[in-house]
């Protein structure tokens, strides 16, 4: 079946898609954050839901308008991130974490705004503690779910990607090399798939072609 141009071969199928930055409150007004513009993981989003999936995307704060068709869960902390992934993981067919989560979170976020040049230097040192990993704590949980992964790296990208691979227990790791000028903020980008079977080197395309290839790839794991 196809509709306006697109297959609709993820009909029927259940999509999940972590996006953007996780952001962590340090005090009422001030926060740490990830670099992310979320375009990659919206990318994938809306493909899945023009390809006839019922998509849920966990989104942390970013500028993009919710992609048309997909059921949009806004969250902000890494752990209310985990909480609506952990929801839609139980009964999706491909998971999809593109998001970029804050690898620590401060230990006791102040309640109240902390002052600068305090004489307790209340700003001078945040302490932090790590955040739970979303892909790692559902891919070692998934049952017949396909999960993809990503990896941001600056250096060994694919023996870097192969390592998250195995240990976040996923089907596929995109890698990304975020080195150089392409990656953050950018409408294309140049990435590998790599999986237990082999690393795909996709050339430099738009996300939304990258998306689709990304889609490919993760259907084929699908138990028939
Ligand atoms: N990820 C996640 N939860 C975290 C950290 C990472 O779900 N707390 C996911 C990302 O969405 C991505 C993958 O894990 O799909 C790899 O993220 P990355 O930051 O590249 O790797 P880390 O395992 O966090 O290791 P490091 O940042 O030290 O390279
Ligand atoms: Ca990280």
């Amino acid at each position: 079946l196809r509709v306006l141009g697109v297959e609709r071969d993820l009909q029927g199928k259940r999509v999940l898609v972590t996006a953007g930055p996780t952001v962590e409150a340090i005090d009422p007004v001030r926060y740490l954050t990830n670099r992310s513009s979320g375009k990659m993981g919206y990318a994938i989003a809306q493909a899945a839901a023009l390809r006839g999936a019922e998509v849920t995307l966990v989104s942390g704060p970013t500028a993009l308008d919710a992609p048309r068709g997909v059921r949009t869960v806004a969250v902000e902390s890494a752990r209310e991130m985990l909480a609506a992934a952990e929801e839609a993981f139980a009964r999706c067919d491909i998971a999809v974490f593109a998001a970029a989560v804050s690898d620590m979170r401060p230990k006791n976020p102040a309640s109240r705004k902390l002052k600068k040049g305090a004489a307790d230097a209340e700003l001078s040192t945040i302490e932090l503690v790590e955040n739970p990993d979303i892909l790692s704590t559902l891919g070692n949980a998934k049952t017949s779910q396909v999960v993809v992964g990503f990896a941001a790296e600056t250096d060994d990208v694919i023996e870097n990607a192969q390592v998250k691979l195995s240990k976040k227990n996923a089907d596929m790791i995109v890698a990304n090399d975020v080195g150089g000028s392409l990656g953050f903020g950018t409408d294309d980008n140049k990435v590998w798939l790599v999986s237990a079977d082999g690393v795909l080197d996709v050339p430099r395309l738009a996300k939304s072609e990258i998306a689709d290839i990304v889609l490919d790839r993760a259907a084929r794991f699908i138990e028939k």
